[in-house]
């Protein structure tokens, strides 16, 4: 296994060519965003459109300190512009009418299509007069639940176009989240499909969102309008599976996207609006349980997500991009949409599964669209990683330069059988570090340019800073490990949470005074490359999906069964991290069979399938220091069958450790 030490220089064939393709002119490059960020951001403005040009004096203004102020991020105060203008109009204007804009390889192999720049944006600007014709207004929110089609980036782009902000929510999540989420932003309008297939599994979407709109009626919260995409209608259903569907539609709220979408006009004038005005929400799990609304606006965004997607995937005008995150989360919308249009890429839409028809299909599609950038997360590298090389093997994977990794720490194991199986040793790795709150990557290698150390983030993309520090907040200089922190905005971080900027100054900026804290620990080697360690709070990292334990337990808590629960990460060798519960039973309750269906399914309706806990394990009592806290780090020891559970004389009642030993269920192997 490589240690510490193994250093892997960027491959020749990723550098040749490469806007950037060493390490003195990364520093360079790097420096210059940092002493000069007007400047370095002003050049790369330069490229869009703006309608009102910014003020040079108010380029960049920014307060990270509680104790000075509220705090507030601000690009290019002044500028006006609109997004969806600049994805499409302006590379139509620049002669990439005709250049694809996404190839769309369906669930089933049988099905597929294509989108060209000027397409898309017709599509997008019929979009944009319905939802006008709706009722949609500038600042509006639009809720959206979609699977991976092209109707899901025409929705996002529309509502772009009109000023309205979207707020995507991955259709993985039960209609109890989705009401939460839908009554939290205030949204009218509704956008969905009426069911997918993901293998030979059909997810039916609009019936999800029926029972998320009688939720959000029963709150007091009326969706007006619901657009519904008819999708399963048109694509192959999977062998032996019933072709029949049908979708209950409620007259006056309801409407068919073929119904209304075609009629509609192919033009629509953009709605200019400010640099900081809102471009979209999403929703992320927050420590006390409540989902925060992470909010992004759109001059800075956009250069972010711009800028990013440029370097770290080293885009050039040929290429085809893949990237395999879903767009319900912050990676489908900068690096499934945002990025990529904003450099007239070309990429892929996929709206299947690694493991659908075979546990080939990854590297069939690579192979068929000739991906020249393909980016992923660990947890799907470490499920295929499983099976015979050959299944990879057999396809011709030698269009690949670039390989990505997102979500979560990638383990030396996984990045090793990435590197050699599949990109054959002539790719380099980006190990992207980020976060749904910085809007795009901030540690990350850059393909031609920077040496990588498998499960390394390596170094901050341009014009972020990160800084280590330790528990009292003392700046960790050289080798180290520490709270991984920023103390100046780059572009693309978000800039409040919806409604809520109190728990935003809360929740990132008060730890330590002065910096946007990560909520991850990260050290520093000798060589100066960063290693993010993983979450310091209590978050859980479930194949890349973020979820707090309070969320959880909050919810286990609601079945009438149960008194008292906890829940820690496990580690997990497929999915990362994995959820272990304890829970202790109210007196005239029964730790059965029963009870464990009954919870198991709870988590799945409450918060999403995702969710659902690896191991329940009956807790007569839970280890608490006399104050009441649980001390969560000893059940993190019985999750793990590590009986070192250091001090515990801080126990109320010392012989719960020993008896939770005891109690551990067979399934829940060490
Ligand atoms: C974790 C996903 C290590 C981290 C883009 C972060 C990572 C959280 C990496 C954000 C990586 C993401 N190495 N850890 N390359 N990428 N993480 O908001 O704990 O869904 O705080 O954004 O994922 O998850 P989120």
């Amino acid at each position: 296994m490589p240690s510490e030490k193994s250093v892997y220089e960027p491959s020749a064939h990723a550098s040749k060519g490469a806007y950037v393709t060493s390490l003195p002119q990364y520093q360079q490059m790097y420096r210059r965003s940092v002493d000069d960020p007007e400047g370095f951001w002003g050049e790369i403005a330069r490229h869009f459109h703006w309608e009102t040009p910014a003020d040079p004096a108010r380029f960049f203004r920014y307060n990270f300190d509680v104790a000075k102020g509220p705090i507030f991020t601000k690009w290019m105060d002044g500028a006006t512009t609109n997004v969806s203008y600049n994805l499409l109009d302006r590379n139509v204007r620049n002669g990439h009418g005709d250049k694809v804009a996404f190839y769309w390889e369906g669930n089933h192999p049988d099905d597929y299509s294509r989108l060209t720049y000027r397409k898309l944006l017709e599509e997008v600007c019929r979009l944009a007069n319905v939802l006008k014709s709706r009722g949609v207004q500038k600042g509006d929110r639009v809720a959206v639940y979609m699977p991976m089609i092209l109707e899901a980036v025409v929705t996002l782009l529309a509502c772009a176009r009109i000023g309205a902000v979207h707020s995507l929510v991955f259709a993985g999540f039960s209609a109890d989240s989705f009401a939460e989420r839908i009554v939290d932003c205030g949204a009218r309008v509704l956008v969905t499909a009426d069911g997918a297939w993901r293998g030979d599994k059909l997810i039916a979407l609009k019936s999800i969102c029926d029972q998320a709109m009688s939720k959000c009626a029963a709150d007091g919260h009326n969706v007006e309008t619901c657009l519904v995409i008819g999708h399963l209608g048109r694509v192959t259903s999977p062998k032996g599976a019933s072709q029949r569907h049908k979708t209950p539609m409620t007259v006056g709220r309801d409407i068919w996207w073929h119904d209304a979408v075609p009629q509609a006009s192919s033009s629509c004038y953009p709605e200019w609006v400010r640099a900081e005005d809102p471009l979209f929400m999403l929703y992320t799990s927050g420590s006390t349980g409540k989902p925060k609304g992470v909010l992004h606006t759109t001059a800075g965004y956009l250069l972010y997500a711009a800028t990013t997607f440029k370097y770290v995937f080293d885009y050039r005008p040929d290429d085809v991009y893949w990237c395999t995150a879903d767009v319900g989360w912050i990676t489908g919308h900068t690096y499934v949409v945002y990025g990529p249009l904003a450099n007239a890429a070309t990429s892929v839409l996929f709206e299947g599964t690694p493991f659908y028809p075979d546990h080939g299909r990854f590297w069939s599609v690579v192979e068929k669209y000739r991906v020249t950038q393909f980016y992923t997360a660990p947890t799907a590298i470490r499920a295929l990683m499983k099976f015979d090389e050959r299944l990879v093997k057999r396809h011709d994977l030698t269009s690949l330069r670039v390989l990505g990794s997102v979500g979560e720490p990638i383990n030396p194991e996984a990045w090793l059988w990435y590197y050699r199986v599949v990109g054959g040793e002539r790719c380099s790795i980006v190990d992207t570090f980020w976060q749904t709150e910085t809007g795009g990557h901030v540690l990350t290698p850059l393909p031609g340019a920077t040496p990588m150390k498998p499960g390394a983030a390596g170094f901050p993309f341009f014009g972020v800073e990160p800084v280590l520090l330790d528990e009292g907040g003392k700046e960790i200089i050289g080798e180290g490990e520490g709270y991984l922190v920023f103390p100046r905005p780059w572009p693309g971080l978000m800039r409040t949470l919806f409604g809520n900027h109190d728990r935003y100054e809360l929740t990132y900026f008060t730890k330590f005074p002065g910096y946007y804290c990560t909520g991850d620990g990260a050290k520093r080697d000798a060589d100066g490359f960063l290693w993010v360690t993983g979450r310091v709070d209590d978050m859980l990292n479930v194949s890349g999906h973020l979820m707090s334990t309070a969320e959880v337990e909050s919810v286990l808590t609601e079945h009438r069964g149960v008194a008292e629960a906890a829940v820690v990460a496990k580690p997990h060798p497929v999915k990362g991290e994995c959820l272990y519960c304890f829970v202790t039973v109210t007196e005239d309750g029964v730790f059965d069979e029963r009870l464990l269906r009954e919870l198991k399914q709870h988590v799945r309706e409450r918060i999403g399938p995702f969710a659902q806990p690896d191991v329940i394990q009956n807790a007569p009592a839970l280890p608490k220091t006399r104050s009441g806290k649980i001390m969560r780090r000893i059940l993190r020891k019985v999750a793990v069958n590590d009986r070192d559970v250091g001090d515990v004389s801080t126990l109320a009642d010392g012989t719960v450790v020993e008896q939770l030993f005891a109690m551990r269920p067979p399934d829940a192997a060490a």
